[in-house]
């Protein structure tokens, strides 16, 4: 790999054994890569505070230096960690202390978390504690190189914001926070960025379950490639291709598609695919629509719903709203839990603005940080949930072995206020 002079310096000691270990991991993993040099980037999305059995052993033996040295530096030595050089934002992380007693999560793991924020915000992390850092302020520019992590986030910042970053991980994006490097590979090339399949859209597509349905479909037919989505779709908001995007991140590994004349790399169908032939399309019919939803619900017996799970990925305050108005003047089913995850900063002004007060007195709860998912947590006895994002009803029957139904938001807040599960697709 070609290093700058500074990059060299760092490497070799100049600004410290840390950022020393951060460089040697970065052109370790640039290597493996072939990667030919680094980018600069100056937004790094990572998840350094999320607690662990393994964290917690290495914060007992020797704090939580000992800890980033170890998870985020793969470096033995005992490395005292300075700020961190560029803007740097937590991710999702467990649940944390205003959660304690409305969700079974490990208390000495809400310890360990509130230690971690002490520690990692005094060295510059933006505890943003969402897999949603676009919604609450982290907006980087188009062209603008980044180390993010979470499928979603990822997908997200490529796609619709025109950033560059690749799906990194907890070592290269805690090496990043002390660099301001990652090395420059796949999405930061404008050549990986161009389309690779056409998906022409044959069925009305204008919904926030359609998007979901749309993407968990597109991920299928392209796994890890560049799907350019045309035809009968709506124009979509920000919660659409947040759902589109993660429900494609996880029925494959997509990091960046186009919507042309929507996102910022293709204002055409042909810009899209760079001047390429544009390939033959893959159709979306109404045949494909009624297929990928028989695939999501397929995971579902009992109608018996004993938990919903709203806001994956974390909820856009519209999301909020929308639910809110779902459940005023109604009450839960009992023995149904009702949880909608969203980002604190969001749920601030959820509550500010009197829906969270709707919400809890229906019996259902604004949850922040985390998820079910994220932090394998339901509420106990959960065999049966619902849930009207993609991505969740893929990830949470496996993570927690229990069944799934996926539907719309409407759904999904009638199985919570009844107990059953009573979607179909219209
Ligand atoms: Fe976010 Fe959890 Fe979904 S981290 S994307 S709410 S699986």
């Amino acid at each position: 790999m070609i290093l700058t002079d500074t990059e060299r310096a760092m490497r070799d000691g100049a600004e410290g054994p840390a950022v020393a270990a951060a460089m040697d991991l970065l052109v370790r993993y640039g290597e493996a890569l072939d990667a030919e040099g680094l980018c600069e980037v100056r937004n790094v999305a990572g998840t350094t505070t999320q607690p662990s059995p393994a964290k917690a052993r290495l914060v007992a033996e020797g704090g939580w230096d000992k800890a980033f040295s170890v998870i985020n530096l793969d470096s033995d030595e005992d490395l005292e960690i300075p700020p961190m050089a560029v803007p740097t934002c937590q991710l999702q992380q467990g649940f944390g202390p205003d959660s304690v007693g409305t969700v079974p999560y490990p208390a000495d793991f809400v310890a360990l978390q509130s230690d971690a924020e002490v520690f990692y915000g005094r060295r510059g992390v933006s505890i943003l504690a969402t897999c949603t850092p676009y919604q609450v302020g982290n907006l980087p520019v188009r062209g603008e190189h980044c180390a993010w992590m979470e499928s979603s986030a990822v997908v997200y910042a490529n796609s619709v914001l025109g950033a560059r970053t690749n799906c990194e991980g907890t070592a290269s994006t805690g090496a990043a926070s002390l660099t301001g490097r990652v090395p420059c590979w796949g999405n930061h090339h404008d050549r990986h960025r161009r389309g690779t399949h056409l998906v022409r859209v044959d069925t009305p597509v204008a919904t926030f379950q359609d998007w979901g349905l749309l993407g968990y479909f597109v991920g299928d037919v392209v796994q890890e490639a560049r799907p350019v989505v045309t035809g009968a779709h709506a124009l979509p908001d920000l919660t659409d291709l947040k759902h589109f995007g993660a429900a494609a991140a996880s029925s494959g590994g997509v990091e960046m598609y186009h919507v042309p004349g929507v996102t910022p790399e293709a204002p055409t169908v042909e810009a899209a695919f760079g001047g390429q032939p544009v390939p033959e399309a893959v159709v979306f019919g109404e045949a494909e629509r009624r297929a990928t939803y028989a695939r999501l619900n397929d995971q579902g017996s009992s109608t018996d719903v004993d938990f919903v799970l709203l806001g994956c990925p974390h909820a856009s305050l519209d999301q909020i709203r929308d639910a809110a108005r779902a459940l005023e003047g109604r009450r839960l089913h009992d023995g149904t839990e009702l949880w909608i995850m969203a980002p604190r900063a969001l749920a601030v002004v959820a509550e500010r603005s009197g829906y969270t007060a709707v919400i809890e007195a229906a019996g259902a709860k604004v949850l922040t940080d985390s998820c079910p998912a994220m932090s394998r947590t339901a509420p106990p006895g959960t065999r049966v949930f619902a849930t009207d994002s993609a991505k969740q009803a893929h990830y949470l029957p496996a993570i927690l072995g229990i069944e799934a139904w996926f539907g719309t938001t409407a759904e999904c807040v009638d199985a919570a206020v009844t107990g059953r599960w009573r979607g179909e697709l219209r």
